[in-house]
């Protein structure tokens, strides 16, 4: 069998843009999160271990939010903090495969998790890469896993290049990234691509299905005023830890530009593995910039309703993927508090 991470067929329109509208899982999804722990990755971390329908096989880390070691550190606190059971956890890449590492410190805080501050860890990490705790993973159970990606993919890069034969073990990429619209790194290009490009588009062109959580729907997903300050004012730590990842206000050294966190980013990722019916996909074909241009970074979404054009047939770089591009907020805001504020919580 070709490795699948080798030149496929040119994407026909026809064969791209198909309807994508998965049931929701009627039993819980083998998962292994892929993270760089961070304000939003925790909230995704605390929505996965606590939703019934996900099944957190093992998390992995990468350098991107924060140090690797400080993404380890801060996954294994929030572990903590909502009483996780024993999930291997994993250090991966130090840096980008080509880029230099550019860490997003002043918007996640000097520790990534903004001014929340748990106490340490008992739990310790595994002896191994992250790409061998994916290897392992995938090759100890004969159930199809899920690849929920929510950093820059330089792991799964390293994964796809050292067992091209274990690709067919995952059922999905889901990843937050990119986007068929705005940028937040640059003009065009979202932070977890833009960081390792030529990451992105080793996984983006490894052959498994994708689903993409892009800015489109992640920058939508905001938690309102009034339950930010409810959130900021509850004496339960969960509630309150939340209040302060959504109420970190981050500051850009150059330009002065100031924001509060405000959304449960990569966690909406996590809500549309479970409840897809809250989201609207579509499938376009999708190829990243790995350019050193004004563009480098962005996942280019060609959503012409057509082959050809003065630029000619698409080429076999451009792959199909299952785009977010429609969310229903308030209906995804529930589902996250119900999940891991709620009295359903295993609290
Ligand atoms: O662009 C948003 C992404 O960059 C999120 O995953 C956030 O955690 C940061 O990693
Ligand atoms: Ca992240």
């Amino acid at each position: 069998m070709e490795p699948p991470h080798t030149k496929g067929q040119p994407v026909s329109y026809q064969a791209a843009v198909t309807p994508y509208a998965p049931e929701t899982p009627s039993e819980p999804v083998p998962v292994i999160l892929d993270v760089d722990t961070g304000i939003d990755d925790a909230m995704a971390i605390m929505f996965a271990v606590r939703h019934p329908l996900v099944d957190v096989q093992a998390i992995t880390c990468v350098a991107g939010n924060a140090s690797v070691d400080q993404v380890v550190r801060n996954t294994q606190q929030i572990l903590d903090l909502i009483g996780a059971p024993e999930i291997p956890v994993a250090a991966g890449a130090l840096r980008p495969l080509v880029e230099v590492p550019r860490h997003a410190s002043w918007v996640h805080g000097e520790t990534g998790l903004g001014t929340v501050d748990l106490p340490p860890t008992q739990r310790t990490p595994e002896p191994v890469h992250a790409v061998e705790l994916l290897r392992r993973t995938l090759a100890a159970t004969d159930r199809p896993i899920t690849l929920v990606t929510l950093a820059p993919m330089t792991n799964l890069a390293l994964f796809v290049r050292t067992y091209p034969d274990l690709l067919e073990r995952i059922e999905r990429i889901v990843f937050m990234g990119g986007s068929a619209s705005i940028g937040n790194a640059t003009a065009v290009a979202e932070f977890n691509v833009w960081h390792d490009p030529e990451a992105a588009h080793i996984v983006l062109s490894s052959g498994v299905p994708l689903t993409m959580y892009g800015l489109d729907v992640f920058n939508r997903v905001v938690v309102p005023a009034e339950r930010r300050a409810a959130l900021k004012a509850s004496a339960d730590p969960i509630e309150h830890t939340l209040g302060a990842l959504l109420g970190h206000v981050a500051v850009d050294p150059d330009s002065g530009h100031s924001f509060e966190y405000q959304v449960i980013g990569d966690a909406g990722a996590v809500c549309a593995l479970v409840a897809p019916d809250l989201f609207t996909f579509e499938v376009w074909p999708v190829q990243v910039d790995i350019s050193q241009g004004l563009a480098r970074g962005a996942t280019v979404v060609d959503r012409r309703p057509y082959d050809g054009g003065e630029g000619g047939e698409r080429d076999s770089e451009w792959r199909p993927s299952a785009i977010a591009l429609q969310v229903q907020v308030p209906a995804v805001l529930d589902l996250f508090f119900d999940t891991v504020t709620g009295p359903a919580a295993n609290r």
